[in-house]
């Protein structure tokens, strides 16, 4: 997606985005654990959420980690950001740029150098991933840990068919992230974690309706409702029950002199 479309795409979800997000209680709190687990996150270090967006996770991060500096949340859509709250909530900051801007070194950050950053669900929006993913791991301090959250290869959502063939076509390779990383002189790997999501299936066709996926919004009005229709008859039962599977691809800074 061009960056003009993403931002309007993203212009018009902000303000339902994490109604999207909250239909199941656990969800928000589990991924945040996840991520503060697999960053080994502690209160004194210095945190980025790239591609933060409305700062879902990353308001949980702080609520469980407390850090003592505050979290930058990182995005390019104001909409996005302005769903921080004014003032923000207490703990984030937020800093409108892109990924690019911030392995590019075009914004002044309270930071120098980062202990932990987080990419979730935005690296597919990064043009040259493994360009930028060397300019974020360059910002590392030695031990510093960067982890990119993103869905794998292929999903199994109860979309329609032309939907999920779309996916697999645009959504990049964790396997590749992980090379990037790697190339990027980071200790890598690349894991698994899963979640059981169940979601009344009105709420889910009202979800596709407003393209809660990027992805979606490559298909016109009556794409999407001719989609819907095909969801509707696949899917009789009330409340879908489906894994929402992510890859965990972790890279981590040696130390100075090891
Ligand atoms: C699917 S949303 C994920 C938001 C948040 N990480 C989450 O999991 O709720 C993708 C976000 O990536 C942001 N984004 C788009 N292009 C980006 C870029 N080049 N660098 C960083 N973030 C970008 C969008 O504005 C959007 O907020």
């Amino acid at each position: 997606m061009e960056q003009r479309d993403m931002r309007g795409h993203y212009a018009g979800l902000a303000a339902e985005y994490d109604e999207h997000w909250v239909y199941d209680s656990d969800y928000v709190p589990w991924m945040a654990s996840q991520i503060a687990e697999a960053l080994q996150l502690s209160p004194n270090d210095r945190i980025a959420d790239i591609g933060s967006g409305t700062g879902l996770f990353a308001r949980e991060v702080v609520r469980q980690i407390r850090p003592h500096h505050p979290l930058l949340c990182v995005d390019p859509s104001e909409a996005m950001l302005s769903r921080l709250g004014t003032p923000p909530s207490p703990g984030l900051t937020p800093v409108v740029a892109s990924a690019e801007d911030i392995a590019e070194k075009r914004v002044d950050l309270p930071y120098g150098q980062f202990d932990a950053m987080w990419l979730k669900e935005s690296v597919h929006h990064v043009t040259d991933p493994g360009h930028t993913l060397q300019g974020l791991a360059d910002s590392l301090a030695p031990g510093g840990r960067i982890l990119v959250v993103m869905l794998p290869a292929s999903i199994q959502y109860p979309l329609f068919e032309a939907a999920l063939a779309r996916f697999e076509e645009l959504q990049p390779d964790p396997a590749a992230i992980e090379g990037h990383l790697r190339a990027a002189g980071l200790e890598a790997s690349l894991t698994h974690v899963e979640h059981e999501l169940r979601i009344d299936r009105d709420k889910y066709l009202g979800m596709v309706r407003a393209r809660y996926m990027s992805l979606l919004s490559t298909f016109s009005d009556s794409e999407i409702e001719k989609g819907i229709e095909e969801i509707r008859v696949a899917h009789p039962e009330p409340v879908l029950v489906f894994p929402d599977r992510f890859a965990f691809v972790l890279g981590r800074r040696r130390e100075e002199g090891v």
